[in-house]
């Protein structure tokens, strides 16, 4: 592992089997070549070991299946394995499910979190060469007008269920930084995309949709804007806080790369049509406009200042360059996107537009 501040032997990954997760630990792998890695993951509808096919059997990897709020099996990976830190990513992370099913985010997201905090601490006590990175989202700020951009001075004001449940996660972490000592950092990072992402989330409810000929649903107007991230360059940005963030901050990560959501479907549906050789134009078609999600943020967008002055990252993916990677994983992923949309989340996707 390079120079940095957290120098750890053991690393333990949740959430592993998800979309970041999954390309966390590949990253990892290559990025820290002495480290151990343990995966850590419930395998819920969102997760998926065909995520991790590659480096399942690495040599310094071990997959464990396990659900983060049981105490008792978080335990026994803090035992069991010596770790000496914890990235943690494990979430239910879509927002229209949050809408339908709240507690299900506040017993992973909330409850989850604290069982991850009181075992890392029983199990560290006050030791100060561990490390605990908590991965959260910047719609713990809520939503922006037109102008302006979140940074790590923000305000939390989360407006739904999911943004909720992740905004008490950061509580929670920075509460266990200042009351028990824990050398915890927490990251708020904008919209991912990229391979291995779960089809429910837009660019690949998009590219699968497009695919198969199926119309494209755009809430609302497709006014909202997003800041997009490829999913890349955030585990770079992980890994980085995770080396040389100081102990008790907080580190705002984007893309710097903002489109209305019509946009984003445009240009993504371009890049489909190019990628099979379908006529310009063909796709877009498909659009459909639906009624919109209740809550909906108008506006995210983050200022990366910190991450680019203390930390010289930035951005290296072009949206364009990223989504033309994405288009093409998917193509050539097909059996992927069988297998896990077999996973019932094709039921709640219908049941959700259908009762709007
Ligand atoms: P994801 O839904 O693809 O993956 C979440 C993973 O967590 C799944 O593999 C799931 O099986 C696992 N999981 C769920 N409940 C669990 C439990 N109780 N115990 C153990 N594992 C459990 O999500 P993602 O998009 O990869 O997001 C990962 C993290 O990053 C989340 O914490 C999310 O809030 C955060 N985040 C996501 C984005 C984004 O754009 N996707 C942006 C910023 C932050
Ligand atoms: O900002 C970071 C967050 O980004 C993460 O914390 C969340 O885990 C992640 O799910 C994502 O949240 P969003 O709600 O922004 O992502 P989603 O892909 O669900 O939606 C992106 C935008 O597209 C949003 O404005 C809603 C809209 N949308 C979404 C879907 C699924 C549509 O118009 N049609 C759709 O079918």
């Amino acid at each position: 592992m390079p120079t940095g501040k957290a120098v750890v032997v053991a690393l333990l990954v949740t959430g592993a089997a998800g979309f970041i997760g999954s390309n966390l630990v590949r990253h990892l792998l290559q990025r820290w070549p002495d480290q151990r890695l343990v995966s850590f993951d419930l395998l819920t509808y969102a997760g998926h070991l065909a995520n991790l096919a590659d480096v399942i059997d690495h040599p310094r990897h071990r997959f464990l299946q396990g659900d983060i709020a049981d105490r008792e099996a978080v335990a026994a990976v803090f035992d069991q394995h010596d770790i000496d830190g914890v990235i943690h990513l494990a979430a239910e992370s879509h927002v229209d499910r949050s809408i339908l099913d709240p507690m299900a985010f506040v017993r992973t997201n909330v409850a989850g979190t604290v069982v991850l905090l009181q075992e890392a601490t029983r199990a560290w006590g006050d030791r100060q060469d561990v490390r605990f990175h908590h991965v959260s989202t910047d719609e713990v700020f809520g939503a922006l007008g037109s102008e302006g951009f979140f940074d790590e001075d923000t305000r939390y004001r989360p407006n739904s269920p999911y943004s909720a449940s992740k905004a008490a996660s950061d509580h929670f972490v920075r509460a266990w930084h200042e009351t028990y000592g824990l050398p915890a950092v927490i990251t708020n990072c904008t919209n991912n995309y990229g391979p291995y992402q779960f089809p429910e989330k837009l660019i690949p409810v998009v590219i699968t949709r497009a695919l198969a000929g199926e119309k494209i649903p755009v809430y609302g107007r497709g006014e909202n804007v997003r800041d997009w991230l490829f999913v890349e360059d955030h585990c770079d940005a992980i890994g980085l806080v995770f080396e040389r963030g100081t102990a008790g901050e907080t580190y705002c990560i984007g893309g710097e790369t903002e489109a209305t959501n019509l946009e984003l479907v445009r240009l993504l549906l371009d890049l489909v049509d190019a990628a099979r050789g379908a006529d310009p134009g063909t796709s877009a078609e498909l659009i459909e406009f639906v009624t919109d999600r209740p809550g909906h943020d108008f506006r995210y967008a983050m200022d990366i200042t910190r991450m680019r002055s203390e930390l010289g990252w930035s951005p290296s993916v072009s949206l364009r360059e990223g989504l033309a990677r994405t288009v093409e994983w998917y193509l050539d992923h097909r059996e992927w996107m069988a297998d896990v949309q077999g996973s019932g989340h094709r039921e709640f996707t219908d049941t959700w537009y259908e009762k709007r």
